[in-house]
């Protein structure tokens, strides 16, 4: 029996209204627009200020523009696969909460946890349920409001963080579509990229709140070198098993982590930087809706049998490579 296909048919982002500058940043912490822009290519990136709003929020925005896009309503919605790290509860599940909202009321899901690869991670989840005939129509989510875990008062982290969402309708594909995905998880016992409390093993405590133990913490320069060897690394891997070299690739659409790591990526799959797709300068990394944001602003450049690269990396570790050929 072959396998059906799945592409994506539809796309929607949430963009928070507010805009955290370098300049802005400059006044919370010993930094500098210059430094801030040479080391990461970020100016800006988007804060949800509102205190009654969270992931969910977002992703349901994300989520209806999406279905709009796909001319598909929420009810042929099978099942939703939410990419997050800042989930609104530990529970219910952030999926089940924009289900609720978009009135998805056919529709499973759940919440999955692989930090940066997150959108990947589900984007294959909703795949593979597509092509075993199991779903007909799958709504995939990466959003994080990365303000709710960032300290402010730590200029390693917080010039690199922002808040968004992004969603894709999932479909069967009649040609082209969603063809090859490698997916890798290495445990990460250095702790290089972490949030040490809020989980079972050091639940919320006044302690655990006054030593900061919420906030994200990592290992700038550890985390760039694996980055930039991981993506590259599952970039080529999957350009090598279906044959392809940088002259058929149209686009790379790679995590929005750090200027420089894309680049890299894009070097070493000897691809020209007019064929990367690059927004991070506007929304910095947020997290598990980068990948989404930027098919989101180049969708009207995308044509028919394009051959798209998507790529990431990811606190866990985890990180993958996906292959596609567009159609809508
Ligand atoms: N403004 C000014 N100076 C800063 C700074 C900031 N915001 N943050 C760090 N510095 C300083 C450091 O204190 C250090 O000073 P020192 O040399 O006096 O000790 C110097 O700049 C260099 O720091 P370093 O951490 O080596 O810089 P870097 O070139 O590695 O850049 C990151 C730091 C965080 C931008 C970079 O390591 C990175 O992007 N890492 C990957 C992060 C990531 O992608 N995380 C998510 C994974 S998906």
């Amino acid at each position: 029996m072959s396998l059906k296909r799945a592409k994506i048919s539809g796309i929607g982002r949430y963009l928070p209204e507010y805009i955290l500058t370098n300049k802005e940043l400059e006044t919370m912490v010993e930094t500098n627009d210059e430094w801030i822009r040479s080391r990461t290519g970020i100016s800006e990136r988007r804060i949800l200020k509102d205190p009654d709003k969270a992931t969910a929020f977002m992703a349901t925005e994300a989520a209806k523009e999406a279905l709009a896009d796909a001319n598909v309503d929420a009810s042929e919605i099978d099942m939703i696969v939410l990419g997050t790290v800042t989930p609104d509860y530990m529970f219910p599940s952030t999926a089940a909460l924009v289900q609720k909202r978009i009135g998805a009321v056919n529709a499973w899901g759940f919440d999955l946890s692989a930090a940066c690869s997150g959108f990947l991670f589900a984007l294959s989840t909703g795949t593979m349920m597509i092509e075993s005939g199991r779903a007909k129509k799958v709504l995939v989510i990466g959003a994080d409001k990365m303000s709710s875990i960032v300290d402010f008062t730590d200029r390693t982290t917080c010039i690199l963080f922002g808040d968004a969402a992004g969603a894709v309708v999932l479909e069967e594909a009649d040609k082209g579509g969603i063809i090859d995905f490698v997916h890798h998880t290495d445990g990460d016992e250095e702790c290089s990229l972490y949030q040490h409390a809020g989980g079972s093993l050091n639940p919320a405590s006044l302690e655990t709140v006054k030593n900061g133990k919420h906030f994200l913490t990592q290992d700038g320069p550890v985390v760039f070198k694996k980055a930039t060897q991981g993506m590259a690394d599952v970039s080529l891997e999957i350009m090598e098993r279906n044959q392809l070299t940088g002259d058929d690739v149209a686009w790379l659409v790679p995590h929005q982590a750090n200027l420089r790591i894309i680049n890299a990526t894009a070097r070493r799959m000897g691809l020209s930087t007019d064929k990367v797709m690059i927004n991070i300068e506007k929304f910095g990394n947020t997290t598990a809706a980068t990948i989404p944001l930027c098919l989101y602003d180049w969708k009207d450049k995308l044509n028919e049998g394009d051959k798209i690269i998507l790529a990431a990396f990811g606190g866990g570790i985890t990180w993958g490579a996906t292959y596609l050929e567009w159609s809508k």
